[in-house]
């Protein structure tokens, strides 16, 4: 048997869902709606999808490492200078490689609780000791809280805007205050995987700032609004001096040729996009709407989810729920529901109130 590291079996494994068809099979279902991984409900856009069919002929090569030209196309885009934007497999591996590059033994690493699960994983993983920060009651991060728990140890602080899994947002100005309260020495990673939904008026995202600043590294993903998570891309905007030190922990050829062609013709329809956003803030609305004329409180959400804590056990009512043909996210005592087609979100409601009739 191998040698593993002591402290493997401490590391969470991350438990995706079960391929959706297996469980309908299971179940004896026609068909199962997945409702728990915070997708985009819809196909790619079809020019991104033709794009994908071009890119794959040429898959005998190994892609740009430097993804030079989806890197030129996200600054122009955002504004920034090309040395200030990094790629990788998905957000996941850019929050990974940083804590790489500046957690491990004897640091420490803040975060909000709930939060991405995947934050304390990576804690562990590297070594670095993780410090959950309870939400406040209205489930947002609680930042003189999670300022009070900064210590010298600390090396990395990740803040959530929204949040996952309870969907609220911070404004600009609470981000700005936290940032500035943040010794130099410790990174601020805001993670905006849902920023391109959030249609609060006091929110904005810290990209333009992030570069300008020595400590601060903004994520980004093409796995949501943009569609492409079965692509795995994302970015980090921030100082290049930081970018530079987190490349160093990264796999080589991280993001592949078919991911970094996607994303850079996906980035071209912004109006595809914001139509998008449109849509899921109303199917967002209806889910908010009927979970409170059924009596639940669900949290305030600026994402394409919503969570709320039933009164009966979570696991209970997801368990009954994927009876009824849809998979929802139980995270403790607490459900998550992504935003789904207008079909989904109406069945969900009726699989929620076949439920509680039962
Ligand atoms: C807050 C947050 N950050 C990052 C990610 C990872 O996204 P990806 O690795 O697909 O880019 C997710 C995925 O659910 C998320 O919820």
């Amino acid at each position: 048997m191998p040698t593993y590291r002591p402290d493997l079996e401490a590391i969470p494994l991350y438990v995706p869902g079960k391929p959706v068809d297996e469980v309908a099979r299971e179940l004896g279902l026609a068909s199962i709606d997945k409702l728990a991984s915070n997708e985009c409900p819809t196909a790619p856009f079809p020019e991104v999808v033709e794009v994908i069919a071009r890119a794959a002929t040429e898959v005998n090569r190994y892609p740009d490492n430097g993804t030079f030209a989806l890197r030129g196309a996200l600054a122009a885009f955002h504004g920034v200078d090309p040395d200030a934007v990094w790629v990788g497999h998905g957000s996941s591996d850019l929050l990974r490689s940083i804590a790489m590059a500046v957690g491990g033994e004897g640091t420490s690493l803040v975060f909000a609780d709930p939060s991405f699960v995947l934050y304390r994983m990576i804690a562990l993983l590297t070594g670095s000791t993780p410090v959950p920060v309870p939400v406040t009651d209205d489930y947002g991060h609680d930042l003189g809280a999670m300022a009070d728990a900064i210590d010298d140890t600390t090396s990395l602080v990740f803040i959530c805007n929204p949040n996952n899994p309870t969907g609220g947002h911070l404004s600009h100005s609470e981000v700005e205050s936290f940032i500035d309260s943040v010794p130099e020495s410790v990174l601020v990673v805001v993670d905006e995987a849902y920023a391109e939904y959030v249609t609060a008026d006091d929110y904005r995202s810290q990209l333009a700032t992030a570069p300008t600043l020595p400590n601060v590294v903004v994520l980004r993903t093409f796995s949501k609004a943009y569609g492409l998570a079965g692509l795995r891309v994302g970015y980090a905007v921030g100082n290049p001096d930081v970018l530079n030190s987190v490349k160093r922990t990264q796999a080589p050829f991280a993001v592949t040729s078919v991911g970094q062609a996607a994303a850079l013709e996906a980035l071209k329809h912004q109006a595809a996009l914001r139509e998008r956003a449109v849509v899921n803030a109303y199917g967002r609305a209806y889910l908010v709407d009927a979970l409170r004329e059924r009596g639940y409180d669900p949290a305030p959400t600026q994402a394409n989810f919503v969570y709320f804590i039933p009164e009966e056990p979570a696991a209970d009512l997801g368990d009954r729920l994927l009876r009824q043909g849809t998979i929802v996210r139980v995270l403790g005592d607490g459900v998550r529901v992504s935003v789904g087609t207008d079909e989904e979100n109406a069945r969900f409601i009726r699989s929620l109130d076949s439920v509680r009739s039962q």
